[in-house]
């Protein structure tokens, strides 16, 4: 077992899919695990479950929902207050929805999850993983679809509710956040990275309407759909530093994905992170 000590590592998406994959091989590794998850039971399950992986195992945890500023906010605050440092930044807290919900706060939920409350624990929480040795994002989401970011209507409240289009909205905001961080900070040597996983048997296609439902369960699981476990093979790489690839958008084998010109477009960049800035100050 490889063994990194006193590295750190603040983990969405842990109590369940990829997330929780990508955590079991941190608890082998020895990682110091803060997490940010919605369900007490959960988070007490999955706390069992390393300790039978790694008995040494040590898990601080924050029950919050990520569709929520607020909450994320409130979570964000004692993180800072507690640490000095963080290590890595792992982000796979997400849901693709089947019908647009709104937050009690007015944002498109799958938005809020997907993109708003990573974007706002990037931001909170950036100066500290500049401060460690590692500094390293990591994403999980599907790079390089070119969606259309809808800067007038984001929660699609004046237009027909596309699955698809909801869904690659938030992805093309990953995707050009990431590209900012990367350009950014360059100079600081901040390691970001936004991964495909592919299709994977996790929860997420759960719910889906009929006839994606029975095209997931029935054609794609058993064809093409590959294990969390699996999945998590090339984020466990990159983030103990088994892989560096040579691009920051990479796939499930670790080649690398092409996204759109407009990615790395400064203006464009700073438009979407303005969108961010605005839709937090106005929940
Ligand atoms: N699976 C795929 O085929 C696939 C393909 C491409 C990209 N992805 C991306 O991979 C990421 C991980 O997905 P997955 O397949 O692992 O999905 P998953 O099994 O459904 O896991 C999603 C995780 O997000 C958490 N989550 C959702 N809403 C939350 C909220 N409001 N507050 C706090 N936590 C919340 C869930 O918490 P609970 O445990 O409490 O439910 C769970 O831990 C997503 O961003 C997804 O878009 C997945």
């Amino acid at each position: 077992m490889n063994t990194i000590k006193n590295k750190s590592v603040v983990i969405t998406g842990a109590t369940n899919g990829i997330g929780k994959a990508i955590t079991k091989e941190l608890t082998k590794c020895g990682y110091y695990l803060i997490i940010l998850a919605r369900n007490e039971e959960k988070i007490k399950g999955l706390h069992k479950e390393l300790l039978s992986i790694n008995p040494q195992v040590e898990l601080d945890s924050y029950q919050v929902d990520l569709s929520l500023v607020k909450e994320t906010n409130e979570a964000l605050i004692k993180i800072k207050e507690k640490y000095d440092k963080i290590d890595v930044l792992v982000h796979s807290a997400g849901l693709i929805p089947n019908k647009i919900e709104k937050t009690s706060e007015g944002v498109e939920q799958s938005f809020a999850v997907s993109y708003l409350t990573r974007f706002l624990i990037t931001e909170n929480l950036l100066p500290l993983v500049l401060k460690s040795g590692t500094k390293l994002i990591f994403s999980v989401a599907s790079p390089g679809h070119n969606g259309t970011i809808h800067f007038e209507d984001v929660h699609f409240d004046h237009r027909k509710f596309m699955p698809v289009e909801v869904v690659k909205q938030f992805n093309k905001c990953n995707d050009v956040y990431t590209s900012y961080l990367s350009q950014k900070f360059s100079s600081e040597a901040l390691n970001v990275y936004c991964y495909d996983p592919g299709l994977v048997d996790t929860s997420i296609h759960l719910g889906w309407p009929f006839p994606f439902s029975l095209l997931m369960r029935g054609i794609a699981k058993p064809f093409f759909m590959k294990t969390p476990a699996k999945a998590a093979e090339i984020p466990a790489k990159i983030i103990t530093g088994g892989f560096k690839p040579d691009g920051i958008f990479v796939n499930s084998k670790g080649k690398l994905i092409k996204c759109p010109e407009i990615t790395g477009n400064r203006e464009y960049q700073e438009r979407v992170i303005d969108l961010g800035n605005e839709i937090i100050e106005s929940t």
